[in-house]
C-alpha cells in the first residue's frame, strides 16, 4: 500500500469516457480528510462508493483509513464499464484492492449489502439537464442529473437508506441547484441527521459535501412531518420552518 494520504493524480488512470477527478471529487476527498480521525474511530467494516469514475475517491478513502483499517472491505460501483476498468488500474497503481461492480447504483447488491455499509461516499451526476440526457452511455452519465440535477440523487437516497448500517455514514456531494436543504429534510424523514463537512462556492454556485447519519432521536411521528428530538420534545413541521432554518444546523450533535 502506498504511504500517500490520498490518491496521487499521476497514478490515477484515465479514459476519454470516464470522469476525471475534478473540484467536486477533491471536495469529497477533502471532506473525508477533514473527518479522518472520526473515520478511524468509526472502524468501518464495509465502505462503498456509488459512481467511482476514475477511482480517485475510493482509492483516497482506502488510503485515509490506511493500515489501521486493514480488515475493511471496499466496494465501488459504476454504470460505466470503462470507469470500472480505470478504477481497477488506479487502485492497483496505489497497491490497493476493492471489489468493483458495473451496475446501476447498487442494483443486484441490495440483498447482500442491506444494513451493512458503514461508510458510503457519492459524487453523483448532479448537473441540471434535460431528463433525456440522464443515463446516457459514456461520459454524459457522469454529470447529467435531469430536472434540478435530482434524477439520480433521488434514486440513490432510498438505496443508501437500505444499505447503511445502524452506525452508517453517507457523504454526498450536492449543488445548490439540487436543493440540498430539501434533501436533508427528506433524509430527516427517514431518521437521518446531517451536517455540511465541506462547502465550496463560486459566484454562481455552491457545492456542498453533506454527511448523513442515523440519529435514534429523530423519529417520524405521523404524516405531518413532526419529529421528536428528545424525550417529550417535539419540533413542529420542519418544512414550514425551512426559510428560517440553516439546514446544516439541524442537529447539534457535533461528534459526527
Ligand atoms: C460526477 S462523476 C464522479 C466520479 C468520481 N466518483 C469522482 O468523484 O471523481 C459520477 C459518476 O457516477 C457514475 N454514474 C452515473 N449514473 C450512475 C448510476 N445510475 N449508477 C452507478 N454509477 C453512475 C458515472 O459514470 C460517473 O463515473
Amino acid at each position: 500500500m502506498s504511504s500517500f494520504r490520498t490518491a496521487q493524480i499521476p497514478l490515477v488512470s484515465s479514459h476519454r469516457e470516464v470522469y476525471e477527478p475534478c473540484d467536486d471529487s477533491f471536495a469529497l476527498v477533502d471532506a473525508l480528510l477533514a473527518d479522518q480521525v472520526k473515520l478511524l474511530n468509526h472502524h468501518p467494516t464495509l465502505c462503498l462508493e456509488f459512481g467511482c469514475g476514475s477511482g480517485y475517491v475510493i482509492t483516497s478513502l482506502a488510503l485515509i483509513l490506511g493500515k489501521e483499517a486493514s480488515a475493511t472491505h471496499y466496494i465501488a460501483t459504476d454504470i460505466n464499464p470503462h470507469a470500472i476498468r480505470v478504477t481497477q488500474e488506479t487502485l492497483e497503481a496505489h497497491g490497493l484492492h476493492a471489489e468493483l461492480v458495473c451496475t446501476d447504483i447498487a442494483s443486484g447488491l441490495e440483498k447482500r449489502l442491506a444494513g451493512s455499509v458503514d461508510v458510503l461516499v457519492v459524487n453523483p451526476p448532479y448537473v441540471p439537464t434535460p431528463e433525456d440526457e440522464v443515463g446516457q452511455d459514456g461520459i454524459a452519465s457522469a454529470w447529467a442529473g435531469g430536472e434540478n440535477g435530482r434524477s439520480v440523487i433521488d434514486r440513490i437516497l432510498p438505496v443508501a437508506d437500505v444499505l447503511l448500517s445502524d452506525k452508517g455514514w453517507l457523504y454526498m456531494v450536492t449543488l445548490t441547484a439540487n436543493n440540498p436543504a430539501q434533501i436533508c429534510l427528506q433524509m430527516r424523514e427517514k431518521g437521518y441527521a446531517s451536517r455540511i463537512v465541506v462547502q465550496r462556492s463560486t459566484e454562481e454556485e455552491s457545492l456542498h459535501v453533506i454527511k448523513f447519519w442515523k440519529d435514534a432521536d429523530l423519529q417520524v411521528d405521523g404524516k405531518d412531518s413532526t419529529h421528536k428530538t428528545g424525550p417529550g420534545k417535539v419540533v413542529e413541521s420542519l418544512i414550514s420552518q425551512l426559510p428560517r432554518l440553516s439546514f446544516w444546523r439541524n442537529n447539534s450533535n457535533t461528534s459526527r
